[in-house]
């Protein structure tokens, strides 16, 4: 089959209409199943396209997961890998935040090693600790093992997703994967790491090595993304959780050429891509030129100034500080609203945290969080 595909330029950001059954077009040729005509005018797609909004769009990072009393439930006795290879398990995790929150999107429930473990990596997801690698990549010949991720390696992931997009309707799906740095940061330490001392070895002492790991790492991430958004996907986000301990100029060498392949790659899919990392305050330009439409904010740097950094063309995604909902409402409030404030100075604006939801979290203050956010006039009256 044919991999041709051509968009005009006007209409690339909102690929419409091809629907489910569009789905089995192959996913690795680099095009684009896009967005469903239902969710193209989502208060989420729009936001990120920079487009006026009803109102402000929100999701959470880890809107899924241990802050939920169902999800401990379900969870329960089965393994977190078991658990994301699992359809039923992934499209029912994914749906249960939209139960209880009228949040403006859904996150595929999986995980950043899933594609890892799929080409057959020994990898764990150890309870309070997280993955674990039984042997870490230390040396060239530990890099053959890296093959590009294939749809046959993952088909739950497939599978799960088309019910997703067939079950949420208007709602958006956010795919998801891993940035390369921050993969690679699991697989050469071995584990969750502070310092990243071996990974940081490796690029620094074995630049050949590291961009070959890289670029291996990027072609896995982007089989990952194109499977998501062949399965019905409308956007995506690029994890690069931990690029955030490298100054400006390492980043610029070592990760930005691998990040901006990411990003290439998914040009044509039809769906905005949003590019997020913890404690980027110095990266936040750089990552911007890295392609992303949307550039994710952690709750260190203020959106205003976010805006500031970030170049001419981009949404921000972001950025209250987790932990501030642990404390009561009266804290909580007027915090939100600065947030929102502070977003409406950026071209469009997605509130979320600035990193994952904290497990301890009460999920009716997030329900009531939604309810602010969604309150408050998007903009300036
Ligand atoms: O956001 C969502 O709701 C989707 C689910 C999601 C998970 N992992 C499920 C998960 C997402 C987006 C991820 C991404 C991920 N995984 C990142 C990038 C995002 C970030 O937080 O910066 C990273 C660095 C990982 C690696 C990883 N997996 C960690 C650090 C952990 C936590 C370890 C722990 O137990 O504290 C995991 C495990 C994991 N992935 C959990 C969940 C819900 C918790 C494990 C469980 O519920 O048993």
């Amino acid at each position: 089959m044919s991999c041709a595909f051509a968009a005009e330029p006007a209409t690339a950001a909102v690929l419409v209409a091809l629907g489910p059954a569009a789905g089995a077009a192959p996913s690795h040729c680099g095009i684009i199943m896009a967005v469903t005509q239902p969710a193209a005018e989502s208060p989420f797609l729009r936001a990120c396209r920079r487009q006026p909004v009803p109102h402000t769009p929100v999701w959470y990072m880890r809107q899924a997961g241990r802050s939920l009393p169902e999800y401990r439930a379900l969870r329960a006795g089965t393994a977190m890998l078991d658990a994301l290879s699992t359809p039923d398990l992934i499209t029912e995790i994914t749906l249960q935040p939209l139960r209880r929150y009228h949040v403006d999107a859904a996150i595929f429930f999986s995980d950043i090693v899933v594609p890892l473990r799929a080409i057959g990596v020994g990898i764990e997801i150890k309870p309070g600790v997280g993955p674990v690698v039984d042997n870490p990549i230390r040396s060239a010949h530990d890099l053959p093992q890296l093959r590009p991720l294939e749809p046959d390696d993952v088909p739950y992931v497939t599978e799960a997703a088309r019910n997703l997009t067939a079950e949420l309707g208007a709602t958006p799906l956010i795919g998801f994967a891993g940035g390369p740095y921050t993969l690679a940061s699991y697989l050469v330490d071995g584990g969750p790491s502070k310092n990243f001392e071996a990974t940081k070895s490796l690029m620094y002492a074995e630049p050949a090595v590291w961009h070959e790991l890289m670029s291996r790492l990027a072609e896995i991430t982007i089989g990952f993304l194109q499977m998501q958004v062949a399965a019905g996907a409308s956007a995506v986000q690029l994890f690069d959780s931990w690029v955030g301990t490298l100054s400006l100029e390492d980043y610029r060498r070592a990760v930005l050429p691998h990040s901006k392949r990411v990003f290439e790659a998914l040009a044509g899919a039809g769906v905005p891509r949003i590019h997020f990392g913890v404690g980027t305050g110095e990266l936040l330009g750089v990552m911007g030129e890295a392609g992303a439409d949307v550039v994710g904010v952690d709750w260190r740097v203020p959106l205003d100034e976010a805006a500031r950094r970030v170049e001419p063309g981009k949404a921000l995604q972001g950025n209250l500080d987790p932990a501030i909902l642990l404390a009561p409402w009266e804290v909580i409030e007027p915090r939100t609203l600065e947030v929102l404030a502070r977003g409406r100075t950026a071209e469009g604006h997605i509130f979320n945290l600035g990193h994952g939801v904290l497990p301890q979290t009460d999920p009716d203050v997030l329900a009531r969080l939604t309810e602010l956010v969604h309150a408050t006039p998007a903009s300036p009256s």
